[in-house]
């Protein structure tokens, strides 16, 4: 049995679509399964990562474990499932980290809350895998609102370039390192083909969706601003903006070829990423 924490976010949601294509028998962990909307064939169980009470009966008869964690509280939500698997006697975990885990200069929290989490995965004693991406392609949604209704993309940091990669290629290389033998104690920082700034992104989603768009680069105050408009709690908030910021190092640019290392076909481009989601830039 393959347990999937994170299953309704980004990534967890892409490697239960993998699993599920070999055919393989996959629970997935949710603090809501009312409205978790899994595929058909899925074991939804209920459970939270910051209750360890929670977590036996998740793991129970499970072998292999993907781990994806979010916000401050990732260190605690990895050693308690890393205790847990331990514990349930679990072969393999495959951690979702961060690319900018492996920036020695990146001393800010999100890749510092990453280090965390991947030292209580290693200090479990069960086989891991770290696989650590750069920034998603995926992020781009979040301008999707703008784009519908002002076509605009407005983001701090316009000179920053970040090798974006597409959560599928993610999810790809996660399904293989749950399933394959060869990728224990591997880390896998993962890019996709080329590095891109928020304007050239802008440009690939005007030609997309056929029509001009504007990009407007705003301050990272008003970036903040935004992010606790929206809901974001302050710590949170000011964390994602020290990542954000990081754009601006060359590290975030390089291109790294473990896509094609892992699974043997190139990472997919922005392009493809875009034409995929179009409809979310142009729904009304
Ligand atoms: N976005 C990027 O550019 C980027 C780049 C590199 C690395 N990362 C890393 O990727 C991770 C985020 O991945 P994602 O975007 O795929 O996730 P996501 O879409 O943000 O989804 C969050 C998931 O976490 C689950 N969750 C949250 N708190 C939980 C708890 N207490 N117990 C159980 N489940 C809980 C949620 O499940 P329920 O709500 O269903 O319970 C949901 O499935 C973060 O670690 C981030 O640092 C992101």
């Amino acid at each position: 049995m393959f347990l999937v924490t994170g299953a309704t976010g980004t990534v967890g949601r892409a490697v239960i679509d993998r699993l599920l294509a070999a055919d393989l028998p996959v629970r997935a962990i949710t603090r809501r399964p009312e409205s978790a909307d899994l595929p058909t064939g899925v074991e939804v169980v209920r459970a939270d990562l910051g209750d360890p009470g929670s977590l036996p009966a998740a793991l129970a008869g499970v072998r292999r474990v993907f781990l994806s964690t979010s916000g401050t509280e990732i260190p605690e939500h990895d050693a308690n499932l890393a205790t847990a698997a331990a514990a349930a006697g679990v072969e393999r975990l495959v951690k979702l980290s961060s690319g900018r885990a492996g920036d020695a200069a990146a001393t800010d929290p999100i890749p510092s809350w990453h280090r965390a989490g991947e030292a209580a995965v290693r200090a479990s004693g069960v086989d891991w895998t770290m696989v650590r991406p750069m920034g998603f392609m995926s992020n781009a949604l979040h301008w999707s609102y703008s784009i519908r209704e002002s076509a605009t993309v407005r983001a701090p940091f316009g000179q920053g370039r970040i090798a974006v990669i597409d959560p599928f290629d993610i999810a790809v290389v996660s399904a293989a390192a749950l399933t394959e033998p060869g990728h224990a104690g591997k880390v896998y920082t993962l890019t996709g083909p080329r590095a891109l700034s928020p304007g050239e992104q802008t440009e690939v989603l005007a030609e997309i969706i056929g029509r001009p768009l504007r990009f407007e680069e705003i301050s990272p105050e008003a970036a903040e601003a935004d992010l606790l408009r929206f809901g974001v709690d302050p710590e949170m908030a000011s964390a994602i903006m020290a990542l954000r910021a990081m754009a601006l190092e060359s590290f975030t640019s390089v291109v790294h070829p473990t896509v094609a290392e892992v699974t043997g076909r190139s990472p997919r481009t922005f392009q493809e990423w875009a034409l995929e989601n179009k409809g979310q830039f142009t729904a009304a």
